[in-house]
């Protein structure tokens, strides 16, 4: 813990450092072609948080890994090589990008990436299946919108050290690393699911309402005999629901969302087969 801390106030000096320097520099920064000096400065992550962050996040080779800030490329070129993902590193300092190319063509995987000379906030992470990121909790900040907009659900962000604020993660990691404990945070991109829903299961039709908080649902189910609370969450495309009742009557409904139609089994907590239910949003 306490080594935790050195780590962070090392990174918090070094940030100091940088913002110092760009602000004394001002007049005369220029990375490149319209770019500005970096947000944060560049500190590895050791090998084996980064490692936990690509397991984290579960990449295979049908991923497309983008680091934003990818510093010497090693996220990136680890996705590659030891996943088998495409990676796309984004760099704002071209001797970073440089390096890099020179890094992942010695790891042999120069095919599967590629790094683009440019600032993180002006690349669209539309084409980003998972996205790593080693930045601080205020970039996070900014980016987090772009992230819940642009990448499709299902996709996942991971972060070193830094948290997203009130969009608390679906799961934490502590790692050891040599110069202390590290920490890897994992959020999956939820779909869509607020609105007013009918949802039918066999003869009966139910409205359901949900307002979304990230990946935090509440809402209402009306039924035939009441009105049920509705709590629940979403991960990528998959909804979980309870609608209380008091006793064996509460409603557990799990399924799969696809634009404005859902489907899946409900359970309602008696001795009985799960029902298949369906659902469509609006009109
Ligand atoms: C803390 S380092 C992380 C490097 C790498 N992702 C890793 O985990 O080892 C942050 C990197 O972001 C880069 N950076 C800072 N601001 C940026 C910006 N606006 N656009 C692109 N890269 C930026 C820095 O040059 C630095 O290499």
């Amino acid at each position: 813990m306490r080594a935790d801390r050195r780590g962070a106030g090392r990174y918090r000096r070094a940030v100091v450092a940088v913002v110092s320097f760009a602000l004394t520099t001002a007049a005369c920064r220029a990375s490149g072609p319209g770019l500005r000096g970096p947000d944060v400065p560049y500190v590895t992550t050791p090998q084996a948080v980064g490692d936990e962050m690509l397991t984290l996040a579960a990449v295979t080779a049908s991923d497309t890994v983008y680091d934003l800030g990818s510093g010497d490329g090693r996220l990136v070129i680890a996705a590659a090589r030891d996943f088998g993902a495409r990676g796309v590193g984004v760099e704002i300092d071209p001797k970073l990008i440089q390096q890099s190319r020179e890094n992942a063509q010695r790891a042999g995987v120069a095919a599967r990436t590629e790094f683009v000379w440019e600032d993180l906030f002006k690349v669209s992470v539309a084409p980003a299946s998972v996205v790593t990121l080693y930045l601080l909790q205020e970039l996070n900040l900014k980016l987090r919108p772009r992230l819940l907009a642009e990448l499709a659900p299902g996709a996942r962000v991971v972060s070193h050290n830094f948290h997203m604020g009130e969009w608390a993660p679906d799961r934490t990691r502590r790692v050891r690393a040599p110069d202390g404990f590290h920490s890897v945070y994992l959020w999956v991109i939820p779909a869509d699911a607020g609105g007013a829903w009918t949802l039918t299961s066999g003869e009966r039709a139910w409205t359901l309402t949900l307002r979304q908080r990230y990946q935090d649902l509440e809402g209402e189910l009306v039924t035939g005999d009441g009105r049920r609370p509705v709590t629940g969450r979403v991960a990528g495309r998959d909804v979980e629901l309870t609608a209380d009742a008091p006793g064996p009557a509460t409603l557990r409904l799990h399924g799969r969302l696809d634009g404005d139609t859902a489907r899946g089994t409900i359970e309602a907590g008696v001795p009985e087969a799960p029902a298949p239910w369906s659902a469509r949003r609006g009109g």
